[in-house]
């Protein structure tokens, strides 16, 4: 069974352990997230990142750049710190409650993946020796997305006296800044205005406006206990005044609920009526629907190791915050941090398609419908963008940003990777293999795809029979603006051959017509995809018999791993960019990616070698490395790596092995674990000839099980020591090929493990 439970006795009160807390406990539902401040806040002079974020919801803001070359971005989006709806003070007669002040005889923090809940629970001794027990339990709702609920229990153990809660619902927020920490914002600006505050009917509302953007949010607050509110200019705060008995609990539900002007034009009128709806209900009510919403996600996507307690607490962990994280609706995407934090300012990169997605397409597929599509709602952003970029044709999405305009400042680690158009139309087709749904590929996918083709064939150029793209940056991000990027290629490659095939497949279906008026694809265009397709360059060394990750990568001088101190890493923070890309080192996965994704481009012997000779030069100072690498190993048959590479990465963000989850989760590095498990250990592939799996057993483990969505049906997929037991839960019968062998899926099989 996976571990639904995740619980910490005293977690840490000194600061960084708080900051942590913030991101590892926050609630999210894909449309809002919280982060885990406590309710009273910190003493004076602690850090903390207070925060409420809002999928897609942004202000501009100014990117200064040095030199004004042409086209370079100017302004970028961040995600927004909205209305603080967290604070809850507790007055227990003349004392007020404070994990600082008083003695703390027990507390707890834990978070339930099956109920979709966090609790802090304290049992607390007040300076004049009153105790309580507090317990306050926080959720954000899966089934109805504009709902942040606090439920605040205080049980008087050894006395009688009068409570007061003092709960406050701030407009006056600002997005976290620190001036020595280079990782987020040097400085903040009042990025949201506060146009009206109202006390109305027993609740509070804030109207606030983005200062640059014209975006408005609404919040609105409401407990289920009648008490007095005064408004301020910016805020509203609510008192509620009871006598409580010894061992009597009393308790407080703070209900808050958020509409924003992009999802809504009456985002007043919805933020109103969802705290109503929500409030005319018991809290047990919205507990039962969370737990009943989250039985049916674990159903579609658990991942259960055997024989590792702590991995398989860690994973589900993670994808448990793949489903807080995902955006439910067509508005928003998946932010780096997901919404846990301000790390990237709230930003989506490639992150998305090549990492995230694909847990989504095998488990929930519908969640890759709304990724897409709203990839598909900026893409005339991105032909602006391929414009700006001196393109005559296609579009050239942004590589990172929130509503569709480009965000990098670097530009030749940024805008350069262009291989993030390849990510989105290679995940379009990944959607359509494993769905099957032509309807929108017809309604969406081709027009991505082909605008994403125009955009290959208007970068790149013939040179001595061959298709050549020059002056991109692969996913290395410690080797810039180079030609012939085998990443690139090879997904170009592949993008232009789909293209061909979807154009016949419109063709066929009698759904071309739509696409011949707009974007205005036509035969002879296609024809010429087919020929770039067929031509593309992907570059081969003979003498080394591997890819070379660029034209002039293995021409460069190699990096002096033994001469570089242990504390010089991650190299980022140490050197010069300039001397990086001068180096054969490498950042992450780059080709060592490309032969995964598209391993029949080359033979078995070239990813071998490939693959031995990268990971010499490889810092993975990424977190989006060595889950790569892991599936790679594990395909050519290196068990031990694949499992050193797979090691404690699942662990990241819970152990903070990489010292900054405090700015959010590393939502990349999740998706990543759960690929180095399916797609690595058990081989899955989505082709165009099928559904391929290929599963071996780490020696540490004595066994794994986990359920796919495939074409409509669910399959179990069970492996031990022995065999591998895949079983039909629902759905049609299926094809799919096991170790290389075509067979049928009707109810059940079991095969003897191989390798
Ligand atoms: C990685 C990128 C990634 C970004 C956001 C960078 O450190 O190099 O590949 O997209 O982080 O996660």
């Amino acid at each position: 069974m996976p571990h639904f439970v995740y619980e910490v006795n005293h977690f840490g009160l000194d600061n960084d352990s708080l900051l942590l807390g913030e991101t590892i406990f926050h609630n999210a539902n894909g449309y809002l997230g919280v982060r885990a401040n406590f309710e009273e806040g910190y003493p004076e002079g602690y850090k903390t990142v207070r925060g409420t974020y809002i999928n897609g919801f942004y202000d501009f803001s100014e990117m200064k750049q040095a030199e004004k070359l042409y086209g370079l971005v100017e302004e970028k989006q961040t995600m927004l710190n909205v209305a603080d709806t967290q604070g809850i003070r507790l007055f227990l007669g003349d004392e007020e409650f404070s994990m600082f002040g008083g003695e703390l005889l027990d507390y707890s923090r834990t978070l339930d993946m099956a109920k979709g809940t966090t609790t802090r629970r304290v049992r607390w001794r007040s300076p004049q020796g009153k105790e309580a027990e507090i317990t306050i339990r926080r959720m954000a709702s899966f089934t109805r997305l504009s709902i942040f609920t606090i439920e605040y229990r205080v049980t008087l153990l050894n006395c009688s006296a009068k409570l007061r809660f003092v709960s406050s619902h701030r407009g006056d927020v600002m997005n976290y800044h620190d001036p020595d920490d280079p990782r987020v914002a040097a400085e903040s600006f009042q990025h949201l205005l506060v146009r009206k505050v109202e006390a109305e009917r027993g609740s509070s509302f804030i109207t606030s406006q983005t200062a640059k953007s014209g975006l408005f949010v609404c919040s609105g607050v409401r407990h289920n206990l009648a008490g007095t509110i005064t408004t301020g200019e910016a805020f509203a705060v609510s008192e509620v005044t009871l006598d409580a008995e010894e061992g009597m609990p009393v308790r407080l539900v703070k209900y808050t609920a958020l509409a924003d002007s992009i999802r809504h034009t009456d985002y007043r009128q919805v933020c109103a009526a969802e705290l109503e709806r929500a409030a005319a209900v018991p809290i047990e009510q919205l507990y039962a629907e969370q737990e009943a919403y989250l039985t049916g996600c674990w159903e579609k996507c658990s991942l259960d190791i055997h024989g590792d307690d702590d991995l398989n607490s860690a994973l589900t962990y993670n994808i448990y915050q793949l489903i807080q994280s995902v955006t439910k609706d067509a508005y928003g995407n998946i932010a780096a941090k997901g919404l846990s934090g301000e790390g990237y300012e709230g930003h989506y990169f490639w992150d998305t398609e090549m990492y995230i997605q694909p847990f989504f397409v095998l488990t929930m597929p519908e969640f890759c419908k709304n990724l897409l599509s709203m990839r598909y709602k900026t893409l005339d952003m991105a032909r602006e963008n391929a414009a700006i970029m001196g393109c005559k044709r296609g579009a050239l999405f942004p590589w990172r940003t929130i509503m569709g305009r480009e965000c990098s400042g670097h530009y030749p680690s940024g805008t350069a990777q262009v291989h993030i158009n390849g990510d989105i139309a290679y995940a379009v087709i990944a959607y359509y293999l494993a769905t099957g749904d032509f309807e929108f590929i017809a309604s969406m996918g081709a027009e991505l795809i082909f605008e994403i083709c125009r955009h290959w064939i208007d970068i790149g150029n013939y040179y001595k029979g061959k298709f050549h793209i020059n002056g991109v940056t692969g996913p290395d991000e410690y080797t810039c603006i180079v030609n012939n990027n085998y990443f690139t290629n090879a997904l170009a490659k592949y993008n232009l051959y789909w293209a061909v095939k979807i154009y016949d497949l419109l063709k066929q279906h009698g759904r071309l017509e739509p696409l011949e008026r707009k974007p205005g694809i036509s035969a002879a265009e296609v024809a010429e995809f087919a020929r770039a397709s067929e031509a593309m360059y992907l570059p081969y060394d003979e003498e080394l018999g591997i890819n070379p990750q660029d034209d002039s990568f293995l021409q460069k001088r190699a990096w002096d791993f033994a001469g570089t101190p242990k504390e010089h890493h991650p190299l980022l923070l140490h050197y010069h960019p300039l001397h990086l890309y001068r180096h054969q080192v490498c950042k992450q996965a780059d080709t060592v990616m490309a032969h995964f994704i598209l391993e029949d481009y080359q033979s078995r012997e070239t990813i071998r070698r490939s693959f031995e000779y990268y990971e010499k030069i490889t810092t993975h100072d990424s977190s989006l490395s060595r889950c790569i690498f892991s599936i790679v190993a594990s395909r050519l048959g290196y068990k031990e790596k694949a499992c050193e590479y797979f090691g404690d990465s699942a662990k990241l963000d819970l152990f903070n092995t990489h010292n900054n989850t405090k700015d959010g989760i590393h939502t990349a590095n999740m998706g990543g674990n759960y690929m180095a498990i399916v797609y690595g250990f058990a081989g899955l592939r989505l082709k165009e000839s099928g559904l391929y799996l290929a599963p071996v057993l780490p020696d540490q483990w004595t066994g794994y099980e986990f359920t796919l969505s495939y074409r409509g049906s669910a399959m179990k997929v069970a492996v031990d020591s022995r065999a591998c037991r895949i079983t039909l839960a629902h759905g049609a019968a299926q094809e799919l090929y096991l170790y290389g062998e075509k067979h049928t899926l009707a109810s059940e099989m079991v095969v003897p493990l191989q390798g």
